[in-house]
């Protein structure tokens, strides 16, 4: 009976959630099936668009991988709703002799026009005998690939223009142009420009002197925004906005994006993805819901902001349905019951 009773119960769930993906909804907080029903799994991730279609990179942290490796996952998707899920585009073993105990996190992926290369961005870290923590090495490693899926190959690991680099996070400007967004602490965390294969860093736009982790920026009617958490490692805190009107700065004073004990609604950020469409602009903000000792299960937050004239500001999570076409949205769509 009780075994009856769960199996109605994960069928109903199992339904609820396809029933989300076919209709396109996106459910902040709640499990998302890929295209295969598993839940995805693309953890402090980046988003790129490569023709039609969006491609989402993250940690991939399902159970039973091989403990030797990390590794990063892609997706892709036409609609930001429905994702396919492309593989493991890297495997990889550690880089730098740092032990079983290494680090990869954030991975981000920018495509450069000229070398028709992806190059993927990574935290490294590990501990450092002699220095207390494990989060001790603080570099950034890069991973090459001909085609947006993999096999993203390995290449170096290094510290960005000299200095420690923890969670990063990507910009890339309306124009094309590529950032990288990198917290050295203790200083605050930096945006530097890449060079032009993309395979290092050129030149330093500023740093930003505010202890911030999980950094996010857009670019939005002639106003930079950028967005990023306060360092309480996997547990939520209220998240914070400043804006500029150019790179450099001067960016104004850091404001809360949602209540403050709302604690951004449990999530940290880690982008801010910008769609254009024939009518309007949504701009989402896209967090992860870290469930530090079920890591394989923790969520994501995508919800659209209210955003223009200086203010950021992240609503109540809620379902909603995002038009690719228009670039309009819909908070809490009519359910559509299909069969
Ligand atoms: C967070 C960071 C995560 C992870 C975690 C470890 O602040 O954004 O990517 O490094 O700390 O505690």
């Amino acid at each position: 009976m009780i075994r009856m009773i769960v199996s109605i119960f994960c069928f109903l769930g199992l339904s609820l959630m396809l029933n989300a993906q076919t209709n396109n909804v996106i459910m902040p907080g709640e499990i998302w099936p890929d295209n295969n029903g598993n839940p995805i799994q693309a953890h402090g991730g980046g988003i790129i668009k490569i023709g039609m279609l969006y491609y989402w990179y993250g940690e991939e942290r399902r159970q039973g991988l091989d403990t030797n490796y990390r590794f990063v996952s892609c997706y892709s998707s036409a609609n930001l709703a429905s994702w396919k899920f492309e593989g493991d585009a890297l495997k990889m073993a550690d880089p730098d002799s740092l032990g079983s105990k290494w680090i990869l996190e954030r991975p981000k992926v920018f495509y450069n026009k000229k070398s028709k290369k992806y190059v993927m961005y990574l935290h490294v870290d590990g501990p450092v005998k002699g220095i207390q923590g494990g989060y001790s090495y603080a570099r950034v490693g890069i991973a090459v690939s001909n085609k947006p899926a993999g096999p993203f190959k390995y290449v170096k690991t290094f510290r960005p223009l000299g200095h420690e680099s923890r969670d990063i996070g990507q910009f890339i400007d309306d124009d094309g142009t590529a950032y990288l967004i990198f917290e050295d602490r203790p200083f605050g965390f930096r945006i530097a420009k890449l060079s032009a294969d993309y395979m290092g860093l050129e030149k330093e736009m500023c740093l930003i002197k505010q202890p911030m982790e999980g950094g996010a920026i857009v670019h939005y009617k002639g106003l930079y925004y950028v967005l990023g958490s306060s360092l309480t490692g996997w547990d939520a805190n209220p998240n914070r906005y400043a804006t500029a009107t150019s790179l450099e700065g001067p960016w104004s004073n850091f404001k809360d994006v949602a209540l403050r004990e709302k604690k951004t609604y449990g999530a940290q950020s880690s982008m801010l993805l910008k769609v254009v469409g024939t009518k309007t602009t949504t701009v989402i903000f896209i967090g992860d819901i870290w469930k530090p000792s079920t890591q394989w299960d923790s969520r994501y937050l995508w919800m659209p902001v209210e955003i223009g004239n200086g203010k950021l500001w992240l609503p109540q999570p809620q379902p909603w349905k995002l038009d690719i076409n228009t670039g309009g949205h819909i908070i809490n769509p009519p359910v559509v019951n299909k069969p």
